[in-house]
């Protein structure tokens, strides 16, 4: 079974990257008001929340696949926007028969729309979104995660990380998109250091993906 070759979650994720990759192409003028230095992640998220800003479709494929080999329990998601990685880790986790997927997502509107698409999908029964910051919603979500994804806001990473840590089992995925942004660095820093637990590699895919593998000292 490859729910993602199949109706109707296949004409969903087709829409929906045809409208992210239309949007890259002739992108809306930037928000009045933006200036990064001065806005929280709450307005940051509220200005850009017409933005789609996947992962890319072979990041995409990564995720099903990673999700579909390791069967994981728990999946946790830090950003969901339109909800395009999410549908992906929802159809592994459909596919695989167990496991159940949590994803965050500041903007309002965007939780909407990724609820609408999941739903559209058949694919809703297997994601709980949980709309606000993530510090705060995934602070109660079950343990063991066995995958983490982290593509949110990307000083917000390795705070997100930290605050999960203590669920990854041995053996748990954390994979991070964007990591060629030099917002990413401390991050990267902290999963490549031997010593805080992690057998790390980069996935050089579009922006950078780093997976990385939990291993504890
Ligand atoms: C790059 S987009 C996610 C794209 C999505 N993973 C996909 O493939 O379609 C990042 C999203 O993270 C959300 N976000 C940023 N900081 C957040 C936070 N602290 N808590 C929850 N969501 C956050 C933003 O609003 C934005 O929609």
């Amino acid at each position: 079974m490859n729910t993602l070759t199949q109706e109707p979650a296949r004409a969903v994720i087709d829409r929906l990257f045809a409208a992210a990759t239309a949007q890259e192409d002739a992108p809306p003028a930037w928000p009045a008001g933006w200036s990064h230095a001065e806005t929280t992640a709450q307005e940051r998220a509220d200005l850009l929340a017409e933005i789609y800003m996947p992962v890319s479709v072979p990041g995409c494929r990564l995720l099903y696949a990673l999700t579909r080999a390791t069967r994981p329990p728990t999946v946790v998601e830090f950003g969901t926007s339109y909800g395009i990685s999410t549908l992906h880790l929802a159809a592994a986790v459909a596919d695989n028969g167990t496991g159940h997927v949590f994803t965050t997502e500041l903007s309002r509107v965007k939780v909407a729309a990724a609820t609408a698409n999941l739903t559209e999908a058949g694919l809703a029964d297997q994601v709980t979104v949980l709309e606000g910051d993530a510090l705060t919603t995934l602070r109660d979500v079950p343990a063991p995660i066995g995958l983490l994804v982290l593509d949110g806001w990307k000083e917000l990473c390795l705070p997100v990380l930290r605050l999960l840590e203590g669920k990854l089992p041995p053996g748990a995925l954390v994979i991070a998109d964007d990591t060629t942004f030099e917002s990413m660095a401390d991050y990267l820093a902290y999963v490549r250091a031997p010593a805080n637990g992690y057998v790390s590699v980069d996935f050089a895919v579009e922006d950078g993906m780093e997976i990385s593998c939990r291993v504890p000292q």
